[in-house]
């Protein structure tokens, strides 16, 4: 199969692909969630998987942090490989005061403060959007498993050690519910080569309350987590 600047895959690609931040969680989720899982990327250690959920083949790959990393994952799985869905499945700090720890939120609109966008060269302010299949099938799943989720508009950042100590609550009084460093960058390259794109996060820390979660304490809440995507990655 062609190789990339990012990706040399030794197996197949499937066409859906779950993306956490972290390549070490990638391994996690297809060691313990698909079912025949092989390794299909190791490039700058961002490993890569394929297996099956419920019989269909799905992928999961590490997206690294930030716009930068994630987008030119993205660009490669969709423009290279044919891939059709990414659904991001990370961590978030919540800018509300009623997000707890662990509480699922899945972005419907990423909004950011990254100047990505400004490469499509459009005469105003494109919002980034998730695809409605895919949130329609989340939120058709967290009804099923009976799991509640906060669907809204997040921010998807550059900055995570912010100098100015005043803009998490500028974007919360915009009614956005939480924050991460990646969705608007994905939903942009997705949107512009007609692929589907979602960004379902755990609530790790809480920006308001200053309560933060441990690291061991985030595994169990994240299998929550992708136990609403899985399904509908498999459809
Ligand atoms: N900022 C950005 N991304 C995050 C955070 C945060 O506080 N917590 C988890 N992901």
């Amino acid at each position: 199969m062609q190789q990339t600047p990012h990706i040399n895959p030794t197996g197949p690609i499937a066409n859906t692909v779950l993306m956490p931040g972290d390549p070490l969680r990638a391994k996690f989720i297809a060691e313990t969630f698909l079912d025949d899982a092989r390794q299909f990327n190791q490039v700058r250690g961002m490993l890569g998987y394929t297996g099956t959920y419920q019989g269909v083949q799905v992928s999961v790959m590490g997206s690294g942090m930030g716009i930068p990393s994630i987008s030119l994952y993205a660009h490669e799985l969709i423009h290279v490989y044919g891939v059709k869905n990414i659904i991001r499945v990370g961590s978030c700090g919540a800018l509300q005061e009623d997000l707890d720890l662990y509480d699922v939120v899945v972005a419907a609109s990423a909004s950011t403060d990254s100047h990505f966008i400004t490469q499509y060269d459009l005469p105003g302010t494109w919002a980034p959007t998730a695809s409605w299949d895919l949130l329609e099938g989340v939120y058709a799943q967290s009804r099923k498993a009976e799991v509640p989720i906060r669907v809204g508009n997040i921010l998807s950042s550059d900055v995570f050690y912010n100098f100015d100590e005043t803009v998490n609550a500028r974007w919360a009084k915009m009614g956005v519910l939480a924050v991460e460093m990646e969705s608007a960058g994905l939903y942009a390259v997705a949107a512009q080569a007609g692929a589907r794109a979602l960004g379902v996060f755990t609530v790790s820390d809480n920006l308001v309350t200053d309560q933060h979660t441990s690291a061991s304490e985030r595994q169990s809440a994240f299998t929550k987590m992708i136990e609403l995507t899985l399904p509908v990655a498999a459809k």
